[in-house]
């Protein structure tokens, strides 16, 4: 089976330099249109797809984005390992700003999004204990620690609506939940990678300290964007190491997200 490399680009990540026979090409899917058209390309010899989450422009807030075409547009690529990069906050004192945080777990505090790909006539239930690909964040560990930058393997995502940022209560609670990083992305499009049965890995790209931090008063835009876009170039390092690194990988996921819906199926058979 052929690997290819799918990327969903966050805040500063809107492209990925040195594709091959790069083309945009536009997707439907039967849950509507991706946030934009999709880069395709070759890189080392490994096909990838690159979109940007909130489209050119970021035109589409956290909420609106469309996760599901989203995934299904990967998918009918032929993606086989989803990489996400995605601006976070910290909610812990270890992991500053320009940090990258390989992510393990989430909590998924989202409210107002399509979270599946099942309903009505075909009832699914897949097992997100383990949310990630360990295979691919693997990976991403390694290829991030060759962009030079500071990378900690493993770490809990909240996800949360917004797109207002936290209260100074809502953060002081994360931080008691033990979580690590918070974003307003991450979710549903993890769950939704393992009902595609994606491999799918996510990098944070930390950008503030939110709104707990005794010298670091409230988060803003301008924050977020000004070290967003001083590390989209750290990002975009990592992502032209992983075709070296996946592509004498063996055809089988040991994590299983692959075979996700196999013992996932409620409906009866016709
Ligand atoms: N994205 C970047 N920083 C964030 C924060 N502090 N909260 C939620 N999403 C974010």
């Amino acid at each position: 089976m052929e690997r290819v490399i799918g990327v969903i680009g966050g805040s500063g990540v809107y492209q990925i330099d040195g594709l091959e026979g790069a083309e945009w090409v536009t997707v439907d899917t039967p849950f509507g249109a991706p946030s934009d058209a999709v880069l395709t390309g070759t890189l080392d010899g490994v096909r990838m797809a690159f979109l940007p989450r909130h489209g050119r422009g970021h035109v589409h807030t956290p909420t609106t984005v469309p996760y599901r075409a989203n995934i299904a547009a990967m998918k009918q690529l032929g993606v086989t390992d989803l990489v996400a990069v995605s601006a976070v906050g910290s909610l812990k004192e270890a992991y500053a700003p320009g940090d990258f945080l390989i992510v393990d777990q989430y909590i998924d505090r989202t409210f107002a999004r399509e979270k599946t790909f099942f309903g009505p006539g075909l009832v699914g239930h897949v097992s997100v204990a383990h949310p990630v690909c360990s295979r691919l964040s693997a990976a991403c560990t390694q290829a991030a620690r060759g962009t030079g930058v500071t990378v900690h393997e493993g770490g809990t995502y909240v996800a949360m609506e917004g797109p207002q940022f936290s209260t100074k209560a809502e953060s002081e609670l994360y931080r008691h939940w033990g979580a690590d990083v918070i974003g307003m992305t991450g979710m549903p499009e993890a769950k939704l990678a393992r009902e595609a049965e994606l491999c799918y890995a996510c990098v944070a790209m930390i950008t503030d300290y939110d709104c707990w931090h005794p010298e670091h008063d409230a988060v803003d835009v301008a924050q977020v964007v000004a070290v967003a876009q001083k590390n989209a170039s750290k990002a975009r390092d990592l992502v032209t190491a992983l075709p070296a690194l996946l592509k004498g990988e063996a055809e089988a996921c040991a994590s299983g997200c692959t075979h996700a819906l196999d013992s996932a199926i409620m409906t009866a058979p016709d």
